[in-house]
């Protein structure tokens, strides 16, 4: 199949002109052998290419690109499928950008290829040419992007792996993970998550609950929750929990049940963050969205969770606007790569902070993953590379330090 993949990078500081020339040199004679065609444009500091090819030597040669050390931060674009080719003869033709003028360079591009009418002018990947050019658009983070200026400590030994045993005679347990602000140093809540009577996964518990009892089951176990967080938070920090929208529309009082749950573990409202998600279709909206008002009368906090992914997404943004918004992990893995990603997550970014919604990144497992997010804007995370979910206890944190 015919693929054509664009990305952007940064030349590295060792890289000088006359390097690039050679590279280009090397690169059309192999691009000629292996039937690979394209365009390479470079500003003086970042580098835009478009290759075109067999889907298997394009991912192969980009794989090769992506860890050549004369340049970094390499950020796919896009990838997409096609007819033909753009540049039929060009085995790799490298535009100087910063000494032509814009709509010299446009044209030079359009000569090459065989097809030099409006189809090409329209097309993703002369639109997003245009943008390189005209220096708009997908920018990398500034050139001090540079996560391995930064490490991780822990005031305790973070690899420790006795936690406190389960709790006996529990329907189940609840691990704590924190949500932090890494760059403050403080804790923003502990979400609570679910594990079976004897600490296995969230999958070995529903496993044992049958469907007709599931709403039943998710708001009477808040209960431990609530315990758990009263015996290990002090009473500023903040405790979030999951709740399966269909509890909130099809138990009755299911509202009045929290709140007294709340009340009776010795907790104050205002201490609990709601985390919503919609798995599932909403059937009963009225209901649901009465609810959540409840909920918000009582002092306790909203959030919509897994934002992005399945259901949990704009439509249920518009329909009602919490606390705080989760984005989904899907998201979040390997965004520092992912050009699409970059640029869903920066819209959701600037959608949040006109709308004063706080932002959570979850899944973090990456220093350059938290980097890239912490440079757009984004300064609450979730996720493995600072605390992992702890039975029964807070865990231990690793903060990041500049070197
Ligand atoms: C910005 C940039 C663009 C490159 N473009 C190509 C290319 O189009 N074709 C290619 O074979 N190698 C290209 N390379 C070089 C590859 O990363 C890699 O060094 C090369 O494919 C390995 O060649 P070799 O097997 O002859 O050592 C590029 C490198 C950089 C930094």
């Amino acid at each position: 199949m015919l693929t054509t993949l664009i990305y952007r990078s940064r030349v590295s500081p060792e890289t000088g002109q006359g390097n690039v020339h050679k590279l280009v040199q090397h690169a059309l004679d192999k691009n000629k052998a292996n039937s690979i065609t394209g365009i390479l444009l470079f500003d003086g500091t970042e580098f835009f290419q478009v290759l075109e090819g067999e889907e298997a030597i394009v991912n192969a040669l980009f794989n090769r690109i992506a860890t050549d050390q004369r340049h970094s931060s390499v950020v796919l674009l896009m990838q997409d499928y096609s007819a033909y080719r753009r540049f039929q003869d060009t085995g790799m033709r490298l535009f100087d950008v910063s000494s032509h003028t814009e709509e010299s360079i446009i044209e030079d591009i359009l000569n090459l290829s065989h097809f030099k009418g409006s189809y090409l002018q329209d097309d993703r990947i002369m639109r997003l040419t245009r943008k390189f050019i005209g220096g708009i658009g997908l920018h990398i983070t500034s050139p001090e992007f540079n996560p391995s200026s930064w490490y991780l400590e822990s005031r305790e030994n973070f690899e420790i792996s006795s936690w406190p045993a389960p709790v006996p005679e529990q329907p189940c347990q609840f691990a704590l993970q924190p949500i932090i602000d890494a760059l403050t140093g403080k804790v923003s809540s502990y979400e609570a998550l679910i594990r079976s009577p004897s600490g296995g996964s969230p999958f070995e518990m529903f496993q044992s609950i049958p469907a007709d009892r599931l709403y039943l089951f998710d708001i009477e176990t808040k209960f431990y929750a609530f315990k758990l967080a009263k015996q290990l938070l002090k009473h500023n920090e903040k405790l979030s929990v999951n709740l399966l929208p269909g509890v909130l529309y099809s138990i009755p009082g299911a509202v009045n049940i929290l709140i007294q749950q709340i009340s009776d573990s010795g907790l104050r409202p205002e201490q609990i963050i709601v985390e919503v998600t919609e798995t599932e279709a909403i059937i009963n909206q009225d209901v649901f969205h009465q609810a959540l008002k409840e909920l918000r009368v009582a002092g306790i906090g909203l959030a919509i969770d897994d934002f992005g992914a399945g259901f949990s997404g704009l439509a249920l943004l518009t329909k009602f606007q919490p606390d705080k918004i989760k984005i989904d992990r899907a998201l979040i893995e390997q965004i520092h790569l992912s050009g699409v990603k970059q640029a869903i997550v920066r819209s959701i970014a600037q959608c949040c902070d006109e709308l004063g919604i706080t932002l959570v990144a979850e899944g973090v497992e990456l220093m350059e993953e938290w980097y890239w997010l912490e440079s757009t804007g984004i300064h609450l995370f979730q996720g493995f590379l600072f605390s992992r979910p702890s039975l029964n206890d807070t865990g231990i944190i690793r903060w990041p330090l500049m070197r």
